[in-house]
């Protein structure tokens, strides 16, 4: 009898055992610490069965860490970070972090809407960058997480208040990051104002999918047949220039190193690539915008976007100065590159260019998803 009660104890729990669904997915919450001016920091840590795994913390919406597959069976770390939070508050070349309200620049600091001029903070030099100096990078955001469909989502939430860095219009945020079990990370971004005001919001990560001392090796493809030229200060002329026969034609998968050294007053002016590519858009809605591979680590990412246009910045201003996260080293010249998917710079300015405004009653709704895969080397 106790043995037939005991059986049926064992087959009743592999019963309940089998209803039980296989986590794909996985969230991890701690402590990040405090602000300067005692803010609360968390760090969430999405991770998936394959072994990627994103950390993001609260303050700027920061990527600190993106571990994935290499080719030799281990992970790699492929972006750039600090280890402390002070370190970030500190920091000004954006490591990892959530760009707005405008990713990129606007001449001058100005722009009108509807006759009536509006001055931003100017934090280069004359001009805007990245939404000021205090960017949507440097405050802390509300954030929840969930599993929804296999996926470990991370929400954030910021309200920008009217005149916040010169902007009109309350802005209410809110990007998602969210992580797939076939290691794709999703970001989306949502905002909407009482008040109509201008937007670009854009995700700044640094990537180096081997951890070498630069990214020249790195070969790039950009779904992209022109660019936009700039003047001395980085502003756009307001031209969209073809990309064929020139340094910047990145069409057909190449290393960044291949033509960076060129003769060009292009890269003169951005002391490399540091440019805006305008997507190509005969197929629109969420589509391939580049393929970045690096063959020693066997790592390729892929990056779709709904956007007009992708900044490939070939970590130009790095200068040795930046501490490297877990190690003694610093960051160095080019370390790192971005592809930063976005509307184009100083639209607020260029009639020309695909508007940027945003009126009350209108969602902003936008997607960019980063996806990993091993490359086939043989
Ligand atoms: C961007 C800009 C660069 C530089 C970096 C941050 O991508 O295009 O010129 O300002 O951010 O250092």
């Amino acid at each position: 009898m106790k043995r037939l009660i005991v059986l049926l104890l064992v087959f009743a729990g592999l019963c309940s055992c089998s209803q039980v669904t296989k986590k794909n997915v996985f969230i991890e919450k701690e402590s990040f610490g405090t602000t300067a001016d005692e803010k609360k920091v968390d760090r969430y840590t999405l991770s998936n069965l394959l072994g990627m795994k994103v950390v993001i913390i609260t303050y700027g919406g920061i990527i600190t860490h993106l571990y994935v597959p290499n080719a030799t069976g281990g992970l790699n770390d492929v972006v750039l970070g600090y280890d402390s939070l002070s370190d970030y508050e500190k920091g000004s070349s954006y490591f990892g972090a959530l760009i707005g309200r405008y990713g990129n620049r606007i001449a001058n600091g100005k722009f009108k809407l509807d006759g009536v001029e509006y001055t931003l903070v100017q934090n280069n030099g004359k001009n805007h960058l990245h939404g000021g100096t205090k960017g949507f990078d440097k405050v802390v955001w509300d954030a929840s997480s969930s599993i929804e469909n296999d996926k470990a989502v991370l929400k954030l939430n910021y309200l920008s208040k009217d005149m916040e860095e010169g902007y009109p219009g309350n802005l209410k945020v809110e990007v998602v990051y969210a992580l797939t079990k076939d290691n794709k990370l999703e970001v989306e971004y949502k905002a909407t104002t009482d008040k109509k005001t201008v937007l670009n919001l854009t995700q700044h990560a640094y990537f180096n999918l081997s951890g070498a001392k630069d990214i020249l090796n790195h070969e790039l493809m950009l779904n992209a047949p022109s660019y936009l030229p700039v003047d001395e200060n980085l502003i756009p002329t307001g031209e969209i220039a073809s990309v064929a026969g020139t340094a910047f034609d990145f069409t057909s998968s190449k290393a960044i190193g291949r033509d960076v050294l060129k003769e060009d007053i292009q890269l003169e002016r951005g002391l490399g690539y540091d440019h805006c590519w305008v997507l190509d858009d005969s197929n629109k809605g969420l589509r391939s915008a580049a393929i970045l591979k690096e063959i020693n680590s066997g790592i390729q990412m892929e990056v779709f976007t709904d956007q007009p246009a992708i900044q490939f910045y070939s970590g130009n201003f790095l200068d040795g100065t930046n501490p490297m996260k877990q190690s003694d080293s610093l960051y160095n010249y080019r370390s790192g590159l971005c592809l930063e998917t976005q509307h184009f710079p100083n639209s607020p300015n260029e009639s020309s260019f695909p508007s940027t405004e945003l009126s009350p009653g209108e969602v902003y709704s936008t997607k960019t998803q980063f996806k990993f895969i091993l490359l086939n080397r043989f």
